[in-house]
């Protein structure tokens, strides 16, 4: 390096994540101008303007949750509770609870009032080292309120420390206005609601719930050709109650993710590998809904498709706001090793928003987001339940504590 870096992180274990954990002990991490300037052993750090001694503590990249619903209005225990009095998600849904519920609370709220109840629930994820965040729309389903929602998502990044990129989920389910005119609320959708937000800069990405509870396969497409169109990159919520071949929709529009996936076929995993469609994998919805069909984890990985872990924090069927706890239940669940959990909360949740050159992974000329830990070594944070040994985080650069109030 040729001038002085502006911030030394020295006597610190380095779990990259580039090549498996990529653990490199006793080292030190350069930063400057909020990208990292130079890792290596603690003995050849070079000049730096000040120096931060971690006391032996871990770092790895910021956590980066690349999935969620973190912005709505109200919750929903009391469905939760009659589901366990018996009903059943779908009966919910169609008797129009379920998401609807969470429309008409989200409808009635403006921005502050949607900040007010979500800002806390982003401060506890931020409390575990999470650096960048997805937040979907969704619970509009009209164009002022999808707009609320987005607006309100944006200002997240600008409140709390945190990256924060935005999808639009018009397509989460059918607004009541548009009952039985499912087709009319996609041309609605198409033509007018995801060009505006678009237009307004409040759109990074495009995903859909293609489901029986959702929308079609045939209408996920239009909402697909739609987002292309506008050159914005898309998703889906696939595969996760039925087989819709959802999975080979999305990665035939070269999509950035498929999330869920219980019911994936082969042909779906297929389908992502060849077209580099990251699998986003949400142990959380599985573990409430009490699901028992778990996704295909040994033909994901035999087949080479990236696999992220992600909250899907949602008032239905995640209310779950530790990551880490989603890393813990993708292994006890599913049996996914403790460094595909990190490499999915980390490395290939970057990739699953498009990020990956940026964040995800500690490397020279990458964005200097990353988390110190308390921990013996990087399995702990898969491991242990309902603790959270952060003890501290940097949002390009700059170096703060894990705790955040709001
Ligand atoms: O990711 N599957 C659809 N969307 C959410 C659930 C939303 C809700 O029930 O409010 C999910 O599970
Ligand atoms: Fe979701």
């Amino acid at each position: 390096m040729s001038e002085a870096a502006d911030l030394l992180f020295t006597n610190v274990h380095l779990a990259t994540m580039v090549d498996g954990y990529g653990e490199l002990r006793d080292a030190a991490l350069a930063v400057k101008d909020g990208r990292i300037a130079w890792l290596g052993p603690r003995g050849d750090a070079p000049a730096a303007l000040a120096e931060h001694d971690c006391g032996g503590a871990w770092m790895t990249p910021g956590l980066v949750d690349c999935h969620t619903h973190i912005v709505h209005a109200g919750n929903r225990s009391n469905e939760w509770e009659a589901r366990l009095n018996g009903a059943s998600y779908e009966d919910i849904a169609r008797q129009g609870g379920g998401i609807m519920s969470t429309v008409r609370a989200t409808r009635e709220a403006d921005v502050e009032a949607l900040l007010a109840q979500s800002l806390p629930r982003v401060a506890r994820l931020l409390s575990e080292g999470v650096t960048t965040l997805e937040i979907k729309s969704g619970y509009g389903l009209e164009l002022d309120a999808e707009a609320r929602m987005l607006r309100a998502a944006r200002l997240v990044g600008e409140r709390l420390p945190v990256r924060v990129a935005t999808t639009f989920l018009g397509a989460h389910a059918l607004p009541p206005e548009f009952a039985g005119r499912a087709d009319d609320y996609v041309d609605e959708l198409c033509a007018r609601m995801l060009p505006q937000l678009a237009q307004e800069g409040l759109v990074d990405a495009v995903d859909a719930f293609c489901e029986r509870i959702g929308f079609s396969n045939a209408q996920t497409a239009r909402v697909f050709e739609a987002a292309r169109a506008l050159g914005l990159p898309v998703k889906l919520h696939a595969e996760q109650l039925s087989d819709q071949q959802g999975a080979e929709l999305v990665a035939r529009h070269g999509g950035l993710s498929a999330d869920h996936l219980e019911y994936l076929s082969q042909a779906g995993i297929d389908a992502m590998a060849r077209a580099g469609t990251v699998a986003v994998l949400l142990p959380g919805a599985y573990y409430f809904l009490r699901e028992t069909v778990q996704p295909p984890i040994a033909a994901l990985r035999e087949a080479g498709v990236a696999m992220a872990v992600a909250t899907d924090c949602n008032p239905g069927t995640s209310p779950m706001t530790s990551l880490l706890l989603a890393m813990n239940m993708a292994c006890t669940l599913w049996r996914l090793t403790p460094r595909e959990a990190l490499a999915g909360a980390t490395s290939h949740a970057a990739r699953a928003l498009g990020l990956h050159a940026d964040i995800g992974t500690l490397e020279v000329g990458k964005r200097a987001d990353l988390a110190l830990w308390d921990i013996a070594r990087p399995a702990d944070l898969a491991y242990a339940m309902g603790s959270n040994p952060c003890r501290g985080v940097v949002n390009g650069g700059v170096l703060r504590q894990a705790h955040i109030a709001v």
